[in-house]
């Protein structure tokens, strides 16, 4: 499954896409990835990064993908005659036939080349700005790497890639939200965090993307009710306040604590939260391609321009070789 975590700032992304990705790893024998979708870059360390995980990051032996956006797109783009120098790649471009499309599992290039292995959970980093994007570029650039990403990466039913997105409602000005199988809002029982909850699923429900409501930070039943009035919907999870998560935030430990030591109160709403996930459509892929050539049909009109609707195969779905053959019927 391919998940992304939203919230207002400091509401619990980080916190929570660890956790979720230690627990699946951990208790679920996943393979999972993590992509710091942030600028922000805080998921390594709330994953347990050790001094030399990071200096994998600074030597650039785990380089940042949004800082590395030719390589992705050639390397992506494989041989597909759709995409050529008249006709680069743009971030909504659709794989097409010798687009380079990948199991997430197999050995790649790309793993090499991006990923740091934390306890068993695999990372990677959007990166941070560069002294040569002042005054140029905005963050959804390089977020548009994820969509590249996320668009040749094909991942089985005991894998999952969590992206843990920055606050804020930038993510709109991309269609990043309609390439996941579950994108998951995070609601403290604030008025601050509840607030801006209402204002993203409203852009949501606009922007035709479904959303996974979890509250976190939960100490009694009162603040679910509250939240659930203030949003007029049921919150699909509930995280509670435990001083486990309290604890992965503390200047006075070396280290976040690892999922397995965490409460049992903890473990149980990881559980329902995975068993809540594992109900979710997987691998939409009809949705999930109409919605591709949709966002590159409306880029294409509204700012590359015409010409590239060419880069779109007909018909062409670039994961049917990985999905499970339905018997024909007699
Ligand atoms: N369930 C919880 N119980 C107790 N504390 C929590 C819980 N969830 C998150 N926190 C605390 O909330 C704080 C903010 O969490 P976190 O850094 O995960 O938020 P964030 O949404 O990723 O923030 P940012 O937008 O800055 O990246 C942390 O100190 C964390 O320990
Ligand atoms: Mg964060």
């Amino acid at each position: 499954m391919k998940l992304a975590v939203y919230g207002k700032g400091g509401s619990g992304k980080t916190t929570l896409s660890a956790s979720l990705l230690q627990f699946l790893s951990y208790f679920c024998d996943f393979h999972v990835l993590g992509i710091d979708g942030d600028h922000n870059l805080h998921l390594a360390s709330e994953l347990g990064a050790t001094a030399s995980d990071m200096q994998r990051f600074v030597q650039g032996s785990a380089r940042d993908i949004g800082n590395d956006l030719e390589w992705l797109r050639a390397y992506f783009a494989g041989n597909n005659p759709r995409i050529t120098p008249d006709l680069p790649m743009i971030k909504t471009t659709p794989p097409g036939e010798g687009s380079r499309v990948l199991k997430f599992s197999e050995p790649a290039e790309w793993r090499q080349r991006y990923v740091t292995v934390i306890d068993g959970v695999e990372l990677i980093r959007v990166g941070d700005f560069t002294s040569d994007d002042y005054r140029k570029k905005c963050f959804h650039s390089k977020t548009g790497a994820i969509e590249i990403f996320l668009k040749h990466v094909w991942e089985d039913s005991n894998e999952a890639i969590i992206v843990d997105m920055s606050a804020g409602k930038d993510v709109f000005a991309s269609p990043l939200p309609s390439l996941f199988d579950g994108n998951l809002y995070i609601v403290k029982p604030t008025r601050k965090s509840v607030a801006n909850a209402v204002d993203f699923l409203s852009h949501a429900k606009s922007f035709g993307v479904e959303m996974l409501v979890i509250a976190t930070d939960i100490s009694n039943r009162q603040e679910i009710t509250a939240i659930e009035s203030s949003l007029q919907r049921p919150v699909d999870g509930v995280i509670p306040h435990d001083p486990f998560f309290v604890q992965r935030d503390s200047l006075l430990l070396s280290r976040p604590p690892h999922v397995r030591e965490a409460s049992f109160a903890v473990l149980d709403a990881l559980y329902d939260l995975t068993a809540l996930l594992q109900q979710l459509p997987k691998h939409n892929w009809d949705k999930i391609l109409t919605k591709m050539l949709y966002h590159h049909e409306e880029t294409a009109a509204d700012w590359a321009g015409n010409k590239f609707t060419a880069q779109i195969q007909p018909g062409f779905n670039p994961f049917a070789r990985f999905q499970p053959q339905v018997a024909a019927k007699v």
